[in-house]
C-alpha cells in the first residue's frame, strides 16, 4: 500500500482549458542525470530537472554513495552534481532506499554491479514486489553478485561489487532500464558488451553517455559500450552552459489528452522533449484523428525539444501494436481515456509489460474506468476500449500508481458529476502540483 490516502473530489470542467503551460521536467532524464553526471570528472550544472519522489529516491541514493549533490529546495528544478568519476563512488553506510522509483533499483544495479564495495538496494511494497531478474541475470552473467528474494528476483537486492566482463545480449523485452543497467555495468567490465534490444526503448543514457565522451556506438537497436580510457566529461548545454532537461512528453500527455478532450480547448506545452523513442504518443493520437502544431523546435542540444499547441478534436479508434508500444510504454492509462471518447474500436496489443509497471496497468486502468461507465475489456497483453461512452462522476481508485491517478484525473473532467480519486497524493511520484498545473494555476515560469 501507498504511505497515504489523500482523497481528491474532482469537478467536471464547466470551460475550455486554455493558456500556456510547463509541464515538470523528462523523470529519465532527471535520472540519468543524477546518475551519469556522478560519473564525470568535473560538475555538471541542470536545469529543469523534476523535483517528483522518484528522482529524490535517485539523488539520496547518489548521495549516500558519496556523491556531492547541491539542490536548494528554494529553487528545485536546479541541481549541482560533483562527479566524482567513474572510480570515486564509496560504500554506503546503510540500504540504498529507491522508493518507489524501478528506473532508481534498476540503473542503480547495473552501477553496483562492478563496484569495489557492498551495497542492499530496497523499496517501498510495490517496487519490492516488481521484477528484477531481467536485469539481476544478464549482470551475473557478466559476473556480478546480486542476491534478492525469490530467487534473486525481487528486492531486497544485496550486491557484492565485483569485476566485469563484457556479454553479448539480446534483450528479450525492450526496455530502457535493463539497457540502461547493463551499459553502466559495460562501463566497468573488461571487453565490449554488445546489446541488442528488439525494438526502440528510450534512448537517454546512449545519447547522455555519447556526449559525455564514453566509447560508445549504435547501429540500429545495437549498442556496444566499453570501459573508458579517458574521464567522462560533465553534462553541459552546446554552449557550455547548464544542462537543460525538457519537459516531460510522459507529463504533457495527460494535458494533451485533456486539451483533446475538453470542449473549446486550446493548450500550448512549451519545451517538451520529443525524442523520437519517446513521441508513440503523437503517432498514436494522430492515428486517432487528433493534429498538433510544434513550435520553437530545437535539435541542437542532447536531446530536442518543441512546444506543443493542441486543441479539441474528436478522436475515433485505432489498433496499436509492435514498436509503437514501447516508444508510448508510460502512456496507456491516459490512451485509454482518449479511447473511451473515441469513435470505435481502440485495440491495444504486444503490451503485457503493463502488467508489471508501477502496478498492472491492463487491471487496473480498465477497473477503474469501468467504475466511470467505460467499455474497457482487458486482454492479457492490451485491452480494448469501445467508445465514445459518456463518463459519470464515480469513487475510483489510484492503486499507488501515479499515471493511473493523472489518467482518472483528467477522465473525472469530462464526466457527468463529481469523482473522488482515493490515492491522489502519488501523482507526485512524477507530476508535483499535476491538478494546478492541469487547471492552469500554476504560474509557467522558466526552467
Ligand atoms: C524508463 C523506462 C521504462 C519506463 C519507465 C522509465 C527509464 O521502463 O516505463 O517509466 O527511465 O528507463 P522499461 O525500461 O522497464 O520499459
Amino acid at each position: 500500500m501507498h504511505k497515504t490516502m489523500q482523497n481528491l473530489t474532482i469537478h467536471p470542467l464547466t470551460h475550455p482549458l486554455t493558456g500556456t503551460r510547463r509541464v515538470p521536467g523528462d523523470k529519465s532524464i532527471s535520472h540519468r542525470a543524477l546518475i551519469l553526471g556522478a560519473l564525470a570528472e568535473g560538475t555538471s550544472d541542470v536545469v529543469g530537472w523534476l523535483p517528483a519522489a522518484d528522482c529524490y529516491a535517485t539523488l539520496h541514493v547518489m548521495r549516500a554513495l558519496g556523491v556531492p549533490i547541491e539542490h536548494d529546495p528554494a529553487t528545485p528544478t536546479r541541481v549541482r552534481v560533483h562527479g566524482v568519476g567513474l572510480h570515486g563512488l564509496r560504500e554506503p553506510e546503510n540500504v540504498l532506499d529507491c522508493d518507489g522509483s524501478g528506473t532508481t533499483m534498476r540503473l542503480l544495479c547495473g552501477l553496483l554491479a562492478g563496484q569495489s564495495f557492498f551495497s542492499v538496494l530496497t523499496g517501498r511494497d510495490a517496487l519490492r514486489r516488481r521484477p528484477m531478474r531481467r536485469v539481476a541475470d544478464p549482470l551475473r552473467r557478466m559476473g556480478a553478485a546480486i542476491d534478492g528474494r525469490d530467487g534473486g528476483n525481487l528486492a531486497p537486492l544485496a550486491i557484492r561489487g565485483a569485476p566485469l566482463r563484457a556479454i553479448t545480449y539480446e534483450m528479450p523485452i525492450a526496455s530502457a532500464q535493463v539497457k540502461s543497467a547493463l551499459m553502466l555495468a559495460g562501463l566497468y567490465a573488461e571487453g565490449e558488451t554488445v546489446i541488442t534490444q528488439p525494438g526502440p526503448a528510450r534512448d537517454h543514457t546512449e545519447r547522455m553517455l555519447h556526449a559525455m565522451g564514453a566509447p560508445l556506438t549504435l547501429e540500429a537497436n545495437t549498442v556496444r559500450v566499453q570501459a573508458p580510457q579517458a574521464p567522462l566529461r560533465p553534462l553541459t548545454a552546446p554552449d557550455g552552459g547548464a544542462f537543460v532537461v525538457p519537459a516531460d512528453i510522459s507529463s504533457a500527455a495527460f494535458l494533451i489528452v485533456a486539451a483533446l478532450l475538453v470542449p473549446n480547448s486550446t493548450l500550448r506545452l512549451v519545451d517538451v522533449g520529443i525524442n523520437p523513442t519517446r513521441t508513440g504518443i503523437l503517432d498514436i493520437l494522430q492515428r486517432m484523428g487528433a493534429t498538433w502544431a510544434l513550435d520553437n523546435v530545437r535539435e541542437d542540444a542532447i536531446e530536442p525539444t518543441a512546444d506543443l499547441i493542441v486543441h479539441h478534436q474528436p478522436l475515433h479508434g485505432t489498433t496499436i501494436a509492435g514498436d509503437l508500444v514501447v516508444r508510448a510504454i508510460d502512456e496507456f492509462p491516459i490512451i485509454a481515456v482518449a479511447a473511451t471518447q473515441a469513435e470505435g474500436e481502440t485495440i491495444v496489443r504486444d503490451a503485457a509489460e503493463l502488467r508489471v509497471k508501477e502496478t498492472d496497468r491492463i487491471g487496473n486502468v480498465a477497473r477503474e474506468l469501468r467504475k466511470m461507465g467505460a467499455d474497457i475489456e482487458p486482454l492479457d497483453d492490451g485491452f480494448v476500449v469501445r467508445g465514445p461512452t459518456p463518463l459519470r462522476g464515480a469513487t475510483v481508485e489510484s492503486h499507488g500508481d501515479h499515471r493511473l491517478a493523472m489518467a482518472l484525473t483528467v477522465a473525472a473532467l469530462i464526466a457527468d458529476g463529481p469523482t473522488t480519486l482515493q490515492g491522489a497524493d502519488v501523482m507526485a511520484d512524477s507530476f508535483p502540483r499535476f491538478v494546478e498545473t492541469l487547471l492552469g494555476e500554476v504560474e509557467e515560469t522558466q526552467a
